[in-house]
């Protein structure tokens, strides 16, 4: 059954305050609500509907009188009076046998809770949508050690807290914790005075893994006031960390829920990118106690309002902690592939939904990644000012409500009274607009002619313009800048813009010259810029543009035409790109972060997308070697260069995981990866017995298994981590990643059968099985054996984690991109799930989306 936005109604009742006791039991736990509601003056009349799901009813009353309610899967309805009333119900349900990780659950012993988005109804009956919002109250009866929920601590006593919080909230915020866990503790004070404790609440023996967790929160909540006045609201803010955990983590009011390869990070156990991760996590989740829980989400439809919004703050933490364009560049490749990837599939759908089957099924990359360059366009359309302004506004107009995209929109449509209704389509369509561009010169005038078209997605056929920030500077021909960034709105679907060229020139005292463009600069937004350029027009660019985000683009294209002309068998010349890289590599100016991105290829999926966008049959397999070949070339050209660089970016000392310090080592590394390919591995299996810290210990044991090499040190890594579930993650993951193409279903089929494969832990199964679908050239084999060990585990998953099992299937949504004998046995493939009695709802939505017939 389809839920569509166009049907929103209120509820009609309003709740006025929850009171929870949960009498924890492994297999029976007992949780008791006693529920105030009141009718709503401004809704329509309706049943009294509670949503409940996997509960064993014990009783219920209304006002102190026994009720029988009438009950379905689903929920309840109950004939109720028609004014205020108290509803009390008491429920069973068993924490222990909850493999979904939605509702209570139980991890490693640990009571957890995971609500968002529909959750809440799998602990007790309730309206479990997120525009009722009510203050809790809860007590926790149980003789674990610790006892936490939302909000202040209000009692303590044997075998018993109790725990309230008074900012009204919507259901999916609920959270409760209890086990045997201990707490690192740290205390921020607001600029207001408020005293705030910290906590981070972890298994014994991962106490030591919690500082840079806590350095974050702190370095988050400081940001915050700091950047957008938003200033924390409680008097304890804690974490807690848990193994079993289907998404990244969990802001759930006062009581943030994380997976814990998220919160735990040594030197030893962890990498620059885990720190690089957690921070910006613990950050994401911090900053929605204001973007999601102060203002929340009206319906589901409406995810993108707390989720774009949410990304796109972390993305600007990250971005002040660390290098601003680098992180740019690394959001734009995150876009384009998986954004983009999934925008131009079966499964495209609008950053704001109209329907869905199962909300679960979009918690994805258009919601939260295109949802956030959606809201940086709306920044660089109205301009820094305006920007704070119009947040300002939001929030004071609706702090303590659950609003929509158009009350979004209005408080900056007032703030600077832009008319901002052609810009909404960025939530209403689907699809990638494809922005072409052509250019004339008549000696003084640059014109440029601007061409956008967003191709059909399901459900779309046609689409109107949208605006389009476009940030472009010219170039002088000798390399001089002639126009620094400028951002031109591209509104129609053919549009000019007219630079006087020689004007330009004149004023710079430069000879008039064909100025040289540089467009979208610092992907201003999320197009597919489509552009004729030549390989000098890129060597050009790479060496002159003063955005680096188009200087490592320029790069990029550069090795793509390479990788594209060597898997087709086309003739090309590799000069231009590796003289690209020597300057760049030469260039003492240069960020090593930015080195290391420019000599990183882009990945093979992506090199897949790129040529079936410009009407090839992708071939995986042709691809793989493609780029390892030109990985040896460029190892064999550059040698001494990158000898250098290596050496000349080793980070003696203390390891500390800041942007400088982690930067020297990607360079290093990257540098490392491809020297593998002429020293037989003999640096890294060097560095592999040196290094003192994870980052250089994953990246040897990758660059020697990438080559061939490295089961001795496959077998010295297990034996010292195998008690590190998180570092043993790794180990499962590198393996089926490393794989060559014809060995990486036998691989990972071999590490199922591993005694640590603990399938029902989400981490332990991407780490085998997702890796499968990302090491492309063995997911894609001709021989189809990954397609069928990856679909048996999906539907082995299915049952007992159908959230997981649906994400994963996603791995299939590139199937319309290959040649036939491909496509049929994906389709085949995917047709065996769907046809699979007992499907869950979340695959079975997944599965039938991407057969699109
Ligand atoms: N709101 C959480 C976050 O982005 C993610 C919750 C994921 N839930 C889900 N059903 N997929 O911070
Ligand atoms: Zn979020």
């Amino acid at each position: 059954q389809t839920i569509h936005l166009k049907d929103y109604a209120p509820f009609p009742w309003i709740v006025d305050r929850v009171d929870l006791t949960f009498r924890l039991s492994p297999t029976t736990t007992r949780v008791l609500a006693r529920v105030a509601y009141r009718p709503n003056p401004e809704a329509g009349d309706g049943p009294f509907f509670l949503h409940g799901e996997d509960l064993r009813l014990i009783s219920a009353a209304i006002d102190g009188t026994p009720v029988a309610p009438r009950i379905t899967p689903e929920g309840l309805t109950c004939d109720v009076p028609d004014r205020a009333f108290l509803w009390e119900a008491e429920v069973e349900i068993a924490p222990e046998s909850n493999t979904a990780l939605e509702g209570l659950y139980m991890s490693g012993g640990i009571y957890s809770t995971q609500c968002e988005a529909e959750g809440f109804r799998k602990i007790t009956y309730y309206p479990d949508r997120p525009d009722v919002m009510a203050p809790f109250r809860v007590r926790i009866e149980s003789a674990a050690p610790v006892l936490l929920s939302n909000g202040n601590q209000t009692g303590r006593g044997d075998g018993w807290a109790e725990w309230d919080d008074p900012w009204p909230k919507p259901a999916y915020l609920f959270a409760l914790v209890a086990g045997d866990l201990v707490a690192v503790r740290d205390r921020f004070v607001t600029r207001a005075g408020r005293e705030v404790d910290l906590a981070i609440w972890v298994r014994p023996g991962d106490e030591g893994k919690c500082d840079w967790a806590l350095t974050s929160l702190k370095a988050s909540m400081t940001w915050d006031e700091e950047t957008y006045g938003r200033e924390y609201d409680l008097d304890i803010f804690n974490i807690v960390a848990v193994d079993d955990f289907n998404a990244g983590a969990m802001e759930n009011k006062g009581l943030n829920i994380f997976n814990s390869a998220l919160v735990l990070a040594s030197p030893e156990t962890a990498t620059d990118r885990d720190y690089e991760r957690i921070e910006a996590v613990i950050a994401h989740e911090y900053f929605h106690n204001w973007t999601g829980n102060r203002v929340t989400c009206r319906d589901w439809f409406q995810l993108c309002l707390k989720e774009g919004l949410t990304v796109f703050r972390d993305q600007q933490f990250t971005s002040d902690m660390r290098s601003a364009p680098v992180k740019r560049i690394e959001d734009a490749l995150m876009m384009r592939s998986r954004q983009f990837r999934e925008d131009g599939g079966p499964l495209a759908h609008p950053v704001r939904p109209e329907e869905f089957v199962e909300i679960n099924n979009f918690y994805t990359t258009t919601v939260y990644d295109k949802g956030a360059e959606v809201v940086s366009m709306l920044k660089r359309l109205i301009g820094d000012n305006a920007w704070r302004a119009g947040c300002d506004l939001y929030f004071e107009r609706h702090d303590g409500q659950a609003v929509t995209i158009e009350d979004w929109l209005r408080a900056f449509a007032d703030v600077t009274g832009r008319d901002l209704s052609q810009f909404q389509r960025w939530y209403s369509q689907a699809g990638t607009p494809r922005l072409s561009v052509t250019e004339a010169w008549d000696g003084e005038t640059l014109r440029l002619t601007f061409v956008q078209v967003t191709p059909p997605t399901p459900g779309q056929p046609d689409k109107g313009p949208q605006v389009i920030p476009l940030t472009m500077g010219l170039l002088h021909p000798d390399g001089s800048e002639l126009m620094p960034s400028t951002t031109i709105e591209v509104t129609e679907a053919t549009q000019t813009v007219d630079f006087d060229g020689a004007a330009l020139c004149a004023k710079q005292g430069k000879p008039v010259a064909r100025p040289v463009p540089s467009l979208l600069r610092d992907f201003s937004a999320p197009v597919i810029l489509d552009r004729p350029l030549t390989t000098e027009d890129r060597a050009f660019l790479l060496a002159h543009d003063t955005d680096p985000f188009n200087r490592w683009e320029a790069g990029r294209g550069l090795a793509r035409e390479v990788l594209m002309a060597r898997a087709t068998g086309t003739d090309f010349d590799d000069a231009a790109y590796l003289d690209g890289l020597r300057a760049v590599l030469s260039d003492p100016a240069l960020d090593p972060a930015f080195k290391a991105l420019v000599l990183a290829l882009p990945s093979e999926d992506d090199l897949a997308q790129s040529l079936f966008d410009a009407g090839t049959t992708p071939d995986p397999a042709a691809i793989h070697d493609a780029a390892e070949i030109q990985r040896r070339r460029t190892a064999e050209a550059l040698g001494d260069l990158l000898a250098e660089t290596h050496a000349a970016n080793a980070t003696p000392g203390r390891y500390c995981p800041d942007a400088d310090q982690a930067g020297r080592r990607g360079l290093a590394n990257a540098t490392l990866s491809l020297l593998s390919r002429t020293d037989d591995g003999a640096r890294a299996a060097a560095q592999f017995a040196e290094a003192d810290n994870m980052t250089q210990s994953l990246a040897a044991l990758s660059a020697l298994l990438n080559i061939g090499r490295g089961a001795e040190e496959l077998s010295t890594f297990e034996a010292r981590w195998s008690g590190d579930r998180l570092v043993m993650d790794k180990w499962f993951a590198l393996q089926v990643m490393c794989a060559a193409p014809d060995k990486a279903a036998d691989v990972a089929r071999g590490l199922t059968e591993h005694p640590a494969f603990t399938w029902k832990t989400p981490n332990r199964f991407r780490a085998v099985i997702g890796s499968l679908a990302g090491n492309a050239a063995g997911f894609h084999h001709a021989s189809g054996a990954a397609y069928t060990l990856f679909a048996d585990w999906v539907l082995k998953l299915d049952p007992i984690n159908p959230q997981t099992a649906a994400r994963m299937s996603t791995a299939f949504e590139t199937w319309r991109r290959y040649d036939p004998a491909r496509q049929e046995r994906i389709r085949d493939t995917i047709r065996r799930i769907r046809d699979t009695p007992g499907l869950s709802r979340d695959t079975g939505e997944m599965v039938e989306r991407m057969l699109g017939d």
